[in-house]
Formats: C-alpha cells, sequence, structure tokens
C-alpha cells in the first residue's frame, strides 16, 4: 500500500512538472530533481510490475518496439485549408462570411504552425490514440510515438472534459533541435533535414520510440472535435483545452474588425521569427461553432476557415550547372551551381538539391529559370521552374550521376534510403583524403595539419591512409613545396603527441560510419579494447546503451573488411591506444550517469580540462551554456555574470569544487 502511494504521488508529481516545463515553459525544480523522482519512480514500477501503468511518466522515454504503423480511419475527417497570399483575399475571405452568416461575428486569428499534423483521441481523459493526417481519410497510428512527447498530456486534469474528443494540432521539431539534429547528421554525413517540417514527420514516422523520444519533439493544439464540447465557441474550448493540460498557443486573438486581423499578420509577419518554431503563416476561423456549422464546409477544406500565408522569400535565378560532391563516407550530394542572386539579404550562388528524388520531382533542366527560397531552410533550395521561360534552346535534363564523379565507380543507394553512395571506398580519393583529414582533426587525432596538407601528402604518393602520416620522414616532407623544415619538426611531435590521445578518440578518429564522438566514447566504455569491439557481434553491439541496429551494423561491417583490419593494426603497431588504458578503467563510474553539467569559471585544484575529462569519466555529460537541460553548473571563482543570472532563472544548482569531487568520489 505504502508503494503504491509513492508510485501515485511520484506519477502525479512528474506530471506536474512535466508540464510546468514543456507546456508552461516554467520549471519549479531542477532537472535534478525531476530525475531523482524519475529514476525512483522507475526502480519501484520495475520492483512492482503489477503496479504498471501505460501512461505513467516514466513510458515517455519510449521503448525500443519495432512495429509497423497501423491505418486508422478518421471519425472526423481531417481536411486542409484554402490558402490566400495577400490582404485583398483576406478580406474576401471576410466579406463571403459577413454575407453567409448576415449577423454579427467574431474571428480568432492563430499561427500556422509548420509541423506535421496530428490527431489526438481521448476517451474517460486519456490518451488512446494518436492518428496522423495521411490522405485525411485514414492515417499511422503513431501513438506509441506521441506518448513520448513532454508536451502532451496522456491524462487530463480537471473534470470538465467531454467523455470522448479528439483534439488537433501540430507536432513540431524546436529550431534548436532541428539545427543541432542536422549538425550531428552532418558530421556523420548523413543526408539533412531540408527544414523542421521534415524533421519533424520524418521522426514521428520512427519505427523506434526511444529515437522519437531522443528528438525532443514538441506538439502546440488549435482545434478541437466532439459532441459535447464545452463551450460554443472556438476560443472558448481552446481556453478549456489549455485547462485541461494542453499546450494552446497563446498567441491566438479574438477579431472583430478586418483591421485587428491585418494587424494581428503584420505583427507575425516579422515577429514569428522569434519564435522557438517554424510558422508559415495565420489561420483565421470563425468563432461561433454555431456559425461554422452554418457556413459548412466544401469537398476539401472547411468554409469558415482560411490560411493566409507569410511570402517566402524567394528569387528567380539560372541553373547554370549541378555538381555532385563525393564526402568522406561515400555520400554523394547534388549542388545546384546558380546565376548569383540577392536573396534575404545574402548572394545565394548554390542551392541544395538533396537526393536523386527531389531533382526527377523538379524536373530540372540546366538552363532553367528556377525559384530559390531560404524560407526556414538553412541552405537555400530551389522550390520550383519556371517551365514557360525554358523555350526551345531548353538545356539538358539533369540526372544524378550513375557512377562516382570522382573516380567512376558505379553507384549504390542502400535500401530505404534517399542518398547514393560510391561505393570505392579504398580507391576513390575524396572518400581516402576525407578519411584522413578526419583523423587529423582536433576532436580525433589532433594532427598538427590542415585538409590542403593531407591534399598534398596523397598527391605526392606519401600518404594513402592513416598510418601513412606515421611514418612521414623529415625528408619526405622537405621533398614537398612550402615546407619549411620546422612546420616539419612540429608535425612529427604533433604526430608523436597523437600516441597518447586516448582509445575513444582513436576510435572515433578510424571514421566508421554513424561512429561520432558520443558513440566512440559509449563503445569504448563497454568494450575497453578494439580487439574486444571488433569480435562483437552485432547483438553485443546493440545490448549496448543506445547503440542501435544501424550503427551495430556498420560497426561488424568496418571489422568484417579485411582492409579496415590491416589499418588498425598497422595504426597499432605504430603504438596509438587501442584500449583503454589501466588508470582510466580503475576511476570510471557511473556516478554522473544522465546529468548535464556545464563548468565555469577558473579553478584550484584541476583544470578546466581535467574537470571536463572527470564529468566524463563518471557518465556525466559536459555542456558548454546553461539550459534547462543542464543538471549542476560546476563553479569556479569568477564565474560570469549572465551565467549565475541565467542559472538563478532556471533553478539550476551551483557546485563547487570541493562538493564536485565528493560527489565523484566513493
Ligand atoms: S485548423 C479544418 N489551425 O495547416 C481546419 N491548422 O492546411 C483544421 N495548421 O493540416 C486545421 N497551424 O496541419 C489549423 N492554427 C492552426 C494551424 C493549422 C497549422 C496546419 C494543419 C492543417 C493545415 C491546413
Amino acid at each position: 500500500m505504502e508503494v503504491e502511494n509513492r508510485i501515485k504521488t511520484l506519477r502525479e508529481a512528474l506530471e506536474q512538472h512535466n508540464y510546468n516545463y514543456y507546456v508552461l515553459s516554467a520549471p519549479t525544480i531542477s532537472d535534478f530533481e525531476f530525475d531523482r523522482m524519475m529514476r525512483e519512480l522507475q526502480e519501484l514500477e520495475a520492483a512492482h510490475p503489477e503496479l504498471a501503468d501505460p501512461d505513467s511518466p516514466t513510458r515517455r522515454v519510449g521503448s525500443d518496439l519495432s512495429r509497423a504503423f497501423e491505418q486508422v480511419v478518421h471519425k472526423y475527417p481531417m481536411l486542409s485549408l484554402g490558402n490566400t497570399y495577400s490582404e485583398e483575399e483576406v478580406r474576401d475571405f471576410y466579406t463571403r462570411v459577413a454575407r453567409d452568416l448576415n449577423e454579427p461575428f467574431e474571428i480568432v486569428a492563430e499561427l500556422k504552425y509548420d509541423g506535421t499534423s496530428i490527431s489526438l483521441t481521448y476517451e474517460g481523459g486519456r490518451l488512446i490514440r494518436a492518428v496522423t493526417r495521411g490522405d485525411g481519410t485514414r492515417g499511422d497510428d503513431v501513438t506509441a510515438n506521441v506518448k513520448t512527447i513532454r508536451s502532451v498530456p496522456l491524462r487530463l486534469w480537471g473534470s470538465g472534459f467531454p467523455a470522448a474528443f479528439e483534439v488537433r494540432g501540430e507536432i513540431l521539431l524546436p529550431w534548436a533541435e532541428f539545427d543541432r539534429l542536422n549538425r550531428e547528421r552532418e558530421e556523420q554525413e548523413e543526408p539533412l533535414f531540408a527544414n523542421p517540417r521534415n524533421a519533424a514527420s520524418g521522426t514521428l514516422k520512427q519505427q523506434s520510440p526511444a529515437v522519437v523520444a531522443a528528438r525532443k519533439l514538441d506538439a502546440y493544439f488549435y482545434y478541437l472535435l466532439g459532441e459535447e464540447l464545452p463551450a460554443e465557441t472556438h476560443y472558448d474550448n481552446l481556453e478549456a483545452a489549455r485547462a485541461w493540460g494542453f499546450k494552446i498557443p497563446g498567441v491566438i486573438r479574438l477579431c472583430r474588425s478586418l483591421e485587428e486581423i491585418y494587424d494581428y499578420i503584420a505583427y507575425w509577419d516579422v515577429e514569428r521569427k522569434n519564435l522557438p518554431v517554424a510558422t508559415d503563416g495565420i489561420v483565421l476561423k470563425v468563432n461561433s461553432l454555431r456559425q461554422q456549422r452554418h457556413l459548412g464546409f466544401t469537398a476539401k477544406s472547411p468554409r469558415w476557415a482560411i490560411a493566409y500565408k507569410f511570402q517566402a522569400e524567394r528569387a528567380a535565378t539560372r541553373l547554370n550547372s549541378v555538381s555532385f560532391q563525393v564526402g568522406r563516407t561515400g555520400a554523394v550530394t547534388p549542388v545546384a551551381n546558380l546565376e548569383p542572386v540577392l536573396l534575404a539579404g545574402t548572394t545565394v550562388k548554390r542551392a541544395s538539391l538533396h537526393n536523386a528524388d527531389i531533382i526527377e520531382g523538379l524536373d530540372l533542366h540546366l538552363g532553367d529559370r528556377v525559384y530559390v527560397e531560404k524560407g526556414g531552410e538553412i541552405i537555400p533550395k530551389i522550390v520550383g521552374v519556371d517551365i514557360e521561360a525554358r523555350g526551345l534552346l531548353a538545356g539538358d535534363k539533369v540526372r544524378f550521376v550513375r557512377s562516382c564523379p570522382e573516380c567512376g565507380t558505379p553507384l549504390v543507394r542502400l535500401e530505404g534510403e534517399a542518398a547514393h553512395y560510391c561505393p570505392n571506398e579504398s580507391g576513390c580519393p575524396p572518400q581516402i583524403k576525407g578519411r584522413i583529414v578526419h583523423f587529423v582533426t582536433r576532436k580525433a587525432m589532433n594532427i598538427n595539419i590542415g585538409p590542403e596538407t593531407v591534399e598534398d601528402l596523397y598527391d605526392a604518393g606519401y600518404v594513402k591512409d592513416a598510418a601513412d602520416l606515421y611514418t612521414l620522414t623529415v625528408a619526405d616532407l622537405s621533398r614537398l613545396e612550402r615546407w619549411a623544415e620546422k612546420s616539419a619538426r612540429n608535425l612529427m611531435a604533433s604526430l608523436e603527441e597523437s600516441r597518447q590521445v586516448p582509445f575513444e578518440r582513436v576510435l572515433y578518429a578510424l571514421g566508421i560510419r554513424f561512429v561520432g564522438e558520443t558513440v566512440a566514447k559509449r563503445l569504448a566504455a563497454a568494450f575497453h579494447s578494439i580487439e574486444a569491439l571488433a569480435q562483437a557481434s552485432p547483438a553485443d553491439l546493440v545490448a549496448v546503451d543506445e547503440i542501435g541496429e544501424r550503427i551495430a551494423q556498420s560497426v561488424s561491417r568496418y571489422f568484417s573488411d579485411e582492409k579496415n583490419r590491416t589499418l588498425v593494426s598497422r595504426l597499432k603497431e605504430q603504438g596509438l591506444r587501442m584500449a583503454v588504458s589501466e588508470e582510466r578503467l580503475a576511476d570510471r563510474s557511473e556516478r554522473l550517469k544522465g546529468l548535464t553539467i556545464v563548468i565555469s569559471g577558473t579553478f584550484a585544484r584541476h583544470s578546466r580540462d581535467e574537470y571536463k575529462a572527470m564529468i566524463e569519466r563518471h557518465g556525466g555529460k559536459n555542456s558548454g551554456s546553461v539550459s534547462g537541460k543542464t543538471d549542476y553548473i560546476l563553479a569556479g571563482e569568477n564565474m560570469g555574470p549572465a551565467k549565475l543570472e541565467k542559472a538563478a532563472r532556471l533553478g539550476v544548482r551551483i557546485i563547487h569544487e570541493e562538493e564536485f569531487l565528493n560527489l565523484i568520489a566513493e
């Protein structure tokens, strides 16, 4: 009974804190405190399976069950909205509504969120199903994935909600998460997401809820449907839904005239750039549900609502050529070379074409007049072609290359992937050079040479792989142009130092596909030596925390290749660390597991770098800036006032050297 009560208390408290953090953005406890409660609940639930609850906050982290999505028919079809692009069209909508109603009315103005739409069904106050839009009539059941989104209430608050209803909204990937995700993908040479919308819908269709949970989606709601809604107006229904725990944007406005609508549009056209999520317009809805029923629907959209789309920043220019770049992993990226054009304050010369499907979809021809847009995208993209301007002198149709532009090997496309790859890993120059460049980077072996030098060494025939670097001599280098003896000696010293680089970084330096810094650390911590790692089966690999099928396959594949094994043993002969050192093994722990720590100021007992290393050795994570995710700030002397202020505002705990050392001591 006592356990049952404790579990109940913890569940309620954690849901409240989830809401404070994810819906209100106003946490009242530290993340550390939150995690402690979460861990306690996890442990209690594990020890008492009979008290399990599918709606427990612990379920939000996502299980790793993989299953295809089931199709569900929407009870109310998911319609789209008519689009308008100008004030005149908005006025047309307004006057049409006024004429058809022939009585006073109000319009609710909202932002149009640019994510992927979702329909949630609640029964008895519990989330029972989450379905994507699909074709509007039927969609995919993505309930398990949606349950990982912290701002989606699994259980509603209060008692005023109908026994059964649907709520519709938008699943969004906030800009900050989108940027982080793309940086990560860039590092792994995986195709980038073009915009947060694609990233959100791609994430929602992930087979593993654990992956979804890690991506930090958010959800905003804007439409309630059901037989017994609490109010007779859209606005009041949303207010009620807010009280049940839904994240209803605070920026909705009741407008009583066209001028108020125009003001809203003008204000948000500028101000939206400061929002954490992408928006692409305004939605206008007749407030009264009675009036909505009166106006009704067309086959595709309601007559009582309309979207006004913001002008994307767009320019027209000429497509001069398309080049295909080969990266270190062999991924081939198509890039459009454009006649330079001014767009949103910068000159655009190139645009990403992403992959073969995009090129095919655009039906691009060389010399075409193309439209380039810089919506929320990081890299400008081609959104359309002016077919009429093509004329008789049209250039050749752009086709994705079939063979590698660098080495001529036929390209391959892996099942289920959008990207093409050059499979000639050991003979394709940009791949070889790219791997060496990656090997020497600061986060890998930290060897003091730049990409041009690697290029020179490769072209001169001195270096064909990373191990060749270690057999270079000062005499070799002096035969190269631009090499003073001093820089040759510097390189020698830097190579010598790299022999002390810890195993996890050597592993990262190898450039195994999908093995970034974090994964390398995990693998090193789990297997301790390159031999153990090379012998691990895919099953052994996936047994490691956060190592999925894809990484496991890639690691197995790497070590099954004779050439890679030879490279590794040559590097080992050169004295590189291929195992976690004894001392490190001895003082490792998981005492800081799951904690994110920011180091700030100067210290007396150890250097900042030493503290960073300690945090990682004990399973913690270093972060450069204070955010809602920070558990602790390890503060020395002279901590910056901005950080202090932010820490105070977010309620992050500050600890000092001694306290930290106690924390990691036995
Ligand atoms: S109302 C029947 N409100 O825009 C009306 N939609 O083209 C249902 N959207 O599929 C939609 N923000 O994904 C509505 N504040 C908002 C919205 C919104 C974004 C999306 C939604 C819908 C599409 C309509």
